[in-house]
């Protein structure tokens, strides 16, 4: 119904699709701690030469399941889970919440770092693939008006990701993002360490993981080939272009 409601044939399978948005945030893939991880809908090779193997591995098995352990650790060691759950089952609310949560700073701190590491990664994984060009034509056109054209979009995405300042302070590891701003405008952010734009009430697209663990096994120092390589080669555009029709239109 919401696909004849959206009018875009060219998006089928539009179904699945949103089963895969949804999942991205809450516990329907029935793991073992509500808030999930994405469950990989591709082989953990598929993205050679681009990314390899042992970096996707590192990445999902290790980085990625530390996120959903601490997450769901600290919650039922403060005895928030069941609170928490009630509240928010999906994860983007938890953090576009978070900052209001009368709970101790510290604590705040904690989940801010581990919910963002979750969903920022849920993001990352969900769109990545290699060889899936199609970009829907009106998301085509909002990207043109606004960074010239798609390819320029991608080199305006690489070199924010290759400037490691934000608001002139330096990190070390960061996020660049594209994302629907509050007044639905496409724009290009980054964030500091696991910090989600979710919490800005922004709507993320595309999801650039800056973290050296991405891509220091596999490029060394030379990060402009990694964000290259990730972002012509290796980001999923059906997959972003539902997303971007789907936050466009009911969020
Ligand atoms: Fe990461």
């Amino acid at each position: 119904m919401l696909l004849k409601a959206w009018g875009f044939k060219s998006l089928v399978p539009y179904q699945k699709k949103q089963q895969m948005i949804d999942n991205m945030s809450n516990n329907q893939n029935q793991e073992e701690y509500f808030y999930s991880r994405i469950q990989l809908s591709y082989n953990l090779n598929e993205l050679e030469p681009y990314i390899s193997q042992e970096i996707m591995s590192n990445h999902y098995h290790g980085n990625h399941r530390k996120y959903e352990e601490g997450l769901n650790n600290i919650l039922k060691n403060n005895d928030l889970g069941e609170k928490l759950k009630t509240q928010f089952p999906d994860l983007r609310d938890l953090l576009r919440n978070l900052s209001s949560l009368e709970i101790p700073f510290q604590l705040k701190e904690k989940i801010r770092f581990q919910a963002g590491g979750l969903i920022n990664h849920n993001l990352f994984f969900w769109h990545l693939a290699k060889g899936k060009e199609y970009i829907q034509q009106e998301f085509l056109e909002a990207i043109t008006k606004k960074f010239g054209g798609w390819e320029e979009m991608k080199e305006q995405l690489v070199e924010q990701a290759l400037d490691n300042s934000i608001n002139d302070v330096v990190y070390g590891s960061y996020w660049t993002w594209l994302v629907l701003d509050e007044k639905k405008q496409l724009k290009i952010i980054k964030t500091a360490n696991q910090d989600s734009p979710w919490m800005n009430k922004f709507q993320p697209l595309i999801a650039i993981d800056v973290w050296e663990h991405a891509y220091v096994k596999q490029y060394g120092i030379d990060k402009r080939k990694y964000l290259t390589s990730l972002v012509h080669h290796c980001l999923d555009w059906n997959f972003i272009s539902n997303l971007y029709f789907r936050e466009l239109l009911f969020d």
